[in-house]
């Protein structure tokens, strides 16, 4: 009798396609995985103080240990050798190299990315650094934070010494990880350190110095690196995608997705504009005249030093379309009851998210796109055959790698890809029970087990580069 032909449930028809200089990565955050949240001479920061305060987090879960990454950070070197990655995006704790923020710098605490720094260049992993990824030092939040203007000069020098320490090898930087969060969460909704639950005209003044912040770190980065430097900040948010392929569902989404009236920090716009295009985008100062801070001459420059791609952690998206006149509205909704989804309540499938974000961005910003995150949350645990089986993530990852494959064939400039995480790891208010890793983490006994994506992204890695003419790595092992 004929075998049934199997039917391939995901988009992507084949790795064929990607550019020769393609790069594929996978990314984690310091607080997320390192662990060590005193040792050697670190200081607290204010996901410390969150985390150890009762009841913030769900069922009160902290970063002390994590994947105790910064003990077993070799180990993590080599499961991204074995994966094939050509780079690795990593975040400095800002509180191990300076650990009040300011002042005397912690040498252990240098030592320790310079080592990790040295260890994925042996292993031909380019490093990709993110200066700030939440984990803001408690010393700078118990002066203000983001709030307090000299937050910039803070940022700036902060920068600068890790620049002179690591700009000789590191040529990628991330400044700011997603700022639509970081105030959105921190400041505005209360749910992520520092905690707090500000007036909206205090959100928007905070997030003016996130914008300056950035701004300076571009100059500190292009005045303390050695040769020539990728800077870029990394923006999020749900795609606001077509409903149809129909032309004005395409105008509706575009308009939406650039819309900058909501008065919450889940705005693109309000942060992407500033940076490439020098201003706030105008809906938003009309919609938001009674709230927005004192815009001081020369900080518009300042804000939008030259960036050399939009780097986007992109999730999720809606639907829109073209209500009368040609107004966006959301589908009422969204992808119906039922739909396809990861364990938190955010993450919708939504396979064209990739393809219409890179679209709509690189047409308005005209800059190349890097996707800096991506992924998948699931309650994956170890199977009976001692594997980690996750073919949801497989589908995942065809799906929304067959969108971004879709744009780069249409020509849209798609620098990289980066699946968020290479590890299971703390979720922040979530904790530990969402995981999102390639590879399961046993958090009691750290023992680490790639799962079948893990194989999957291994694979998909391998047969582009091949297809696009490449050399396997040549600090891969043998098979
Ligand atoms: C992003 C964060 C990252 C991780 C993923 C799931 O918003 O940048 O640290 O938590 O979501």
């Amino acid at each position: 009798m004929p075998r049934p032909r199997k039917r391939s449930s995901s988009r992507l028809a084949s790795p064929a396609g990607f550019p020769k200089n393609f790069t594929w990565g996978s990314a984690t955050a310091a607080y997320q995985i390192e662990g060590a949240w005193q040792r050697d001479g670190k200081g607290p920061s204010i996901w410390d103080q969150f985390t150890h305060e009762q009841g913030k987090v769900f069922e009160s879960h902290h970063g002390d240990t994590a994947c105790d990454h910064y003990r077993l950070w070799r180990d993590d070197v080599r499961l991204l050798r074995d994966l094939g990655v050509d780079a690795y995006r990593l975040s400095i704790a800002w509180a191990r190299v300076l650990p009040n923020g300011t002042g005397q710098p912690n040498a252990k605490g240098l030592a320790f990315y310079d080592r990790l720094i040295d260890a994925l260049l042996a292993a031909k992993i380019t490093p990709w650094v993110t200066l700030y990824h939440w984990d803001l030092p408690l010393a700078l939040q118990k002066r203000g934070g983001f709030l307090n203007r000299d937050m910039v000069e803070w940022f700036g020098d902060y920068t600068a010494l890790v620049a002179a320490k690591l700009g000789d090898r590191v040529r990628h930087w991330i400044t700011i990880n997603e700022p639509q969060v970081v105030t959105g969460l921190g400041l505005q909704d209360g749910v992520h350190a520092p905690g707090l639950k500000l007036p909206y005209a205090e959100c928007l003044r905070a997030a003016h110095h996130v914008l300056l912040s950035h701004g300076r770190a571009v100059q500190a980065l292009r005045a303390g690196c050695r040769g020539p430097v990728k800077i870029s900040l990394a923006n999020c948010g749900p795609v606001a995608l077509p409903h149809t392929r129909r032309r004005r569902d395409i105008e509706a989404a575009r308009r939406q997705y650039f819309s900058a009236t909501a008065p919450n920090m889940w705005n693109l716009a309000w942060w992407a504009d500033p940076i490439v295009l020098g201003r706030y985008p105008a809906d938003g100062l009309q919609a938001h005249a009674a709230h927005l801070p004192e815009i001081r001459t020369g900080d518009m420059k300042l804000i939008a030093q030259p960036i050399d791609c939009l780097a986007l952690n992109c999730y999720n998206g809606y639907p829109v379309r073209a209500g009368p006149g040609g107004k966006p509205e959301r589908v009422p909704g969204g992808w119906g009851p039922g739909n396809p989804r990861g364990t938190l309540p955010w993450l919708e499938i939504s396979d064209a998210a990739l393809y219409w974000s890179a679209r709509f961005q690189t047409e308005r910003y005209q800059l190349p796109i890097v996707f800096s995150e991506n992924g998948f949350c699931n309650t994956d645990f170890v199977h009976r055959d001692g594997a980690v089986h996750d073919p949801q993530r497989i589908d995942y990852l065809g799906r929304y790698l067959g969108g971004l494959q879709q744009a780069v064939r249409e020509g849209v400039p798609v620098e990289g890809y980066f699946y968020w995480s290479l590890l299971d790891n703390f979720e922040w208010a979530e904790g530990y029970k969402d995981r999102f890793g390639l590879v399961h983490v046993d958090y009691r006994t750290q023992k680490r087990t790639p799962k079948d994506s893990y194989h999957w992204y291994r694979d998909l890695i391998a047969s582009s580069r091949a297809l696009a003419g490449r050399a396997p790595n040549p600090a891969l092992p043998k098979a």
